[in-house]
Parts: C-alpha cells; sequence; structure tokens
C-alpha cells in the first residue's frame, strides 16, 4: 500500500504513476489545515521546521493489513510535513515494513529522514 500526502500534486503524480504499474492499494491522507498561498507556505515550513502535527481526515485503509507501507510526501524544511507525521504517530503500532518516498526540490531523503521515522514509529531500524 502507498499512503501519500501531496499540497502541490508532485508526490500525487508519482504515486499515481506507481499505481498504474503496480497495482497497488493507495491512501491519501487530507489534511484539515489550509495551506494555500503565501501565508500556507509560510506556515507549512514553520510547522515542520518546529516538528508540528496536524489534524487528518480519518483514513480508510488499516496498514496493519499490508507487509509493506510505502510513505510519500514532499520534504518542508526539510523535514515531514505535519499531516505525515501525524499519519505515522497514530498508526505507528500496525505498521509491518515501512518504505519511504520522496518528491522534493534538491534536499535527498537521508539518513535523518529515518531517524525521524525510526523516532516516530518508536521502534529500531534494520540494518542495512
Ligand atoms: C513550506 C515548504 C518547504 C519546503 N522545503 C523544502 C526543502 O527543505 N527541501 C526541498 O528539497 N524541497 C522543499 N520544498 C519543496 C517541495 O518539497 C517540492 O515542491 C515538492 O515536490 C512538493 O510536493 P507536492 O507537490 O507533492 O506537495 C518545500 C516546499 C514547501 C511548500
Amino acid at each position: 500500500m502507498v499512503a501519500y500526502y501531496s499540497r502541490t500534486g508532485n508526490n500525487e503524480k508519482l504515486v499515481n504513476e506507481l499505481q498504474a504499474k503496480l497495482g497497488c492499494d493507495v491512501e491519501k491522507i487530507v489534511d484539515t489545515v489550509g495551506r494555500k498561498g503565501v501565508w500556507g507556505w509560510l506556515k507549512s515550513g514553520y510547522q515542520a521546521s518546529r516538528e508540528k502535527m496536524s489534524r487528518i481526515e480519518p483514513t480508510e485503509k488499516d496498514p496493519g493489513e499490508y507487509g509493506l507501507v510505502i510513505i510519500a510526501y514532499p520534504l518542508w524544511a526539510g523535514r515531514m510535513p505535519p499531516p505525515i507525521r501525524t499519519y505515522i504517530s497514530e498508526n505507528k503500532n500496525k505498521f509491518s515494513r515501512v518504505a519511504l518516498m520522496s518528491v522534493s526540490g534538491r534536499a535527498k531523503v537521508t539518513a535523518e529522514r529515518f531517524l525521524t521515522l525510526k523516532r516516530l514509529l518508536e521502534r529500531s531500524l534494520p540494518q542495512f
């Protein structure tokens, strides 16, 4: 299953392509916070940098039913968007295996992101 958050459609496009190729289930994470325009951009960057969470719409799929959940999101200020942080926290005891995927500006998904994930999931990382 692929769970994703996308503010401007880039991650959504990638997820749609993946779904077309793999035929996997998809969960769209819907934020309840308005993030349009310059203020929305500033607020988003600030909240991400402060590692805030936001209220998300109830999700439909049970991550516990999948052997692998791929989570896709844009990096904001080098970090996870608040709705993704909420989604991971709310489901931390349900995931079996998790992978991260990101369409961002120029930043890469580095070890730091995995450490964030590890912290949110409150479990240790597998050895690579
Ligand atoms: C508030 C904000 C902060 C961002 N910070 C970063 C960043 O630190 N590094 C980066 O590579 N891209 C950054 N971006 C760019 C987004 O990650 C990029 O545009 C992404 O493709 C947007 O994905 P989406 O269309 O799925 O929302 C930021 C975008 C926003 C709105």
